[in-house]
């Protein structure tokens, strides 16, 4: 049985004031149990972030970090600056930053390595595009975007890996994939590890793309959703907090 886990991605929203009355209502809301609970808060709000959950039941994590460890990489932040400021987690290869900011297949697997040399649990991002699952090679995209990370970390260390799958097209457009939808990708990820050596049976895999309270309870109902990547409603202490009931109970 995989304890459920809950991760919400702030992406680039807050500020002081707004984080501290979220993260003030989360840390009363949500209650300890059968789920692990993390925020992900822009840089510049992870220490504010550790310090008001300190003792509690959430955990923190980081939304990005460089392949490097340190040196002339302006405007970059490593995973151990990312320990030192006391996360646990990092979310890599989001589908926003393949996009946006160009990190193809190799930076997004060279992420995770130095994730995992820096003590940090990488949340890896899969997911296709609408374009791809319309042209019927959803499965190809996630399925090398896997192999792509299994081949630079290896098969044992990847066992210890978050995955996260994120269709693109499902992403803050209200549209999610039907519970089936995401169950078939997930069981085909976890086929995917398989195949490839990984002890899968223990790995994680979330679903992102307009995760609601609403909409959580028969996402979490199905065997191969371990929890969700929860962008939008991860803002609202409510919703969030619902989110993570939902997961609780499932
Ligand atoms: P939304 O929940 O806003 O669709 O965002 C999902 C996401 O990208 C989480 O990483």
């Amino acid at each position: 049985m995989r304890k459920k886990l809950v991760v919400g991605n702030w992406k680039m929203n807050g500020s002081l004031a707004r984080n501290q009355v979220l993260l003030v209502a989360l840390n009363a809301m949500v209650r300890p149990g059968s789920v692990d609970v993390v925020v992900c808060p822009p840089y510049p709000y992870l220490s504010q972030a550790q310090a008001l959950l300190k003792g509690g039941v959430i955990s923190v994590g980081a939304q990005n970090l460089s392949a490097f460890n340190e040196g002339a990489y302006t405007g970059e932040v490593s995973g151990a600056m990312l320990r030192d400021s006391g996360c646990d987690w990092v979310i890599v290869g989001h589908s926003e930053r393949r996009s946006a900011n160009g990190e193809a297949d190799g930076v997004v697997a060279a992420k995770v390595q130095a994730a995992l040399d820096s003590g940090l649990r990488p949340i890896l991002c899969v997911g296709e595009t609408l374009e791809q699952r319309e042209g019927g090679v959803a499965e190809d995209v996630v399925g090398s975007q896997l192999d792509a990370v299994v081949s630079v970390v290896g098969a044992v260390l990847v066992s210890s890996v978050v995955v996260a799958y994120e269709p693109v097209w499902a992403i803050g457009t209200g549209k999610t994939a039907t519970p089936e939808q995401a169950q078939a990708m997930h069981a085909f990820i976890r086929a995917c590890l398989v195949l490839r050596g990984v002890a899968a049976q223990g790995v994680k895999i979330l679903y992102g793309g307009s995760v609601t309270a609403v909409n959580a309870p028969q996402l979490f109902s199905k065997p191969d959703i371990d929890g969700a990547l929860v962008g939008g409603a991860s803002l609202v202490a409510e919703g969030f907090s619902a989110i993570c009931a939902a997961a609780a109970a499932s």
